[in-house]
């Protein structure tokens, strides 16, 4: 491959080859030492139209880990702001001869259609509610690195289904590795047919949680609910908040998940998050190996790589 666009698209064969090289990335981000020299005399620009905190710097430090040069492009400041269009500014930044550009955006397939129109590979590192591969890449490392195994396990996605492309790029992955998975929602949260993709859907928390291995949660995404239902915060975090009570339904050694950003006292508590089942830092940790894996594979096929 020479994109990595989405989790569809990749065999199981393709997503196992990047977690077992991503576990070697944890062992080198482990050690004092923790360079090495495979993107050498690369140039990486990662290019974010949308706010970030883990993802972005995760790509730094995972490209500079493997010896690129990389260049935060500062959108905010940049002449997208005078008018300048996404495709023009990826025409600009391509004639600067880039390696690979690990890209950001609101809309779904701005992605794929800014890989288009450049020489070199593109990363998607989310694109409005379609995909985010490489965080269903680290969640997938953290649920094996725990759990020991993905197929057979019950996993529960809970929340704002609707918006979430971390969501739909679990769904892809988990299917694909053999895990069984649930989507836990308001039905307003829900895609309409979302059992197409592969899920059971369950309407409350009790239901939905019953005898689940894995409980990953979403942030309720109100940037994206312009004029559509928005449900008040606090009869949202009772019916859907998970709580210690909620996760009692779960099996005994279930683990919690969640992509961050976490609202607090919206989608989760705090006695849940920061408790001892929640795997959120763990999470974190594994998104720096997970980007090394996808960068070292996107430069085997790189030109005179
Ligand atoms: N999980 C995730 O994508 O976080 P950021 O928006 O902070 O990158």
């Amino acid at each position: 491959h020479r994109h990595l666009l989405g989790i569809a698209g990749l065999s199981p064969t393709d997503i196992e080859g990047l977690l077992a090289s991503a576990e070697k990335a944890v062992a080198l981000s482990r050690q004092v030492e923790k360079k090495k020299a495979t993107l050498r005399g690369r140039t990486q620009i990662n290019l974010f139209f949308e706010a970030s905190t883990r993802t972005q710097s995760s790509f730094e430090i995972a490209g500079k880990r493997l010896g690129a040069d990389v260049m935060n492009m500062s959108v905010a400041s940049s002449s997208l702001k005078k008018g300048e269009t996404v495709l023009d500014t990826a025409a600009t930044l391509n004639a600067m001869r880039p390696d690979i550009i690990v890209v950001r955006h609101h809309a779904a397939g701005a992605v794929a259609l800014l890989a288009q129109k450049v020489d070199c590979s593109v990363v998607n590192a989310g694109d409005g509610a379609h995909e985010h591969p490489t965080q269903a890449l680290l969640d997938a490392l953290t649920i094996k690195r725990s759990k020991g195994r993905i197929a057979g396990l019950k996993v529960a996605i809970c929340g704002d289904v609707l918006h979430s492309r971390v969501a739909r790029s679990n769904i892809i992955l988990l299917n694909a590795l053999g895990a069984e998975v649930r989507v836990v929602a308001p039905s307003t949260l829900l895609p309409d047919g979302v059992e197409r993709l592969g899920v059971s859907a369950f309407r409350n928390m009790h239901d939905g949680l019953d005898g689940v291995d894995v409980v990953m949660m979403l942030r309720l995404q109100l940037e994206r609910m312009h004029g559509s239902y928005v449900p008040s915060v606090k009869e949202y975090f009772a019916r859907f908040g998970l709580d210690a009570a909620k996760l009692a339904h779960a099996k005994p050694d279930a683990v919690v998940m969640h992509p961050g950003p976490m609202n607090r006292g919206v989608e989760i508590a705090s006695e849940v998050a920061d408790g001892p089942r929640s795997l959120i830092r763990d999470q974190v940790e594994m998104g720096v190996a997970v980007r090394m894996a996808v960068l070292e594979a996107l430069a085997r096929h790189l030109p005179n790589a």
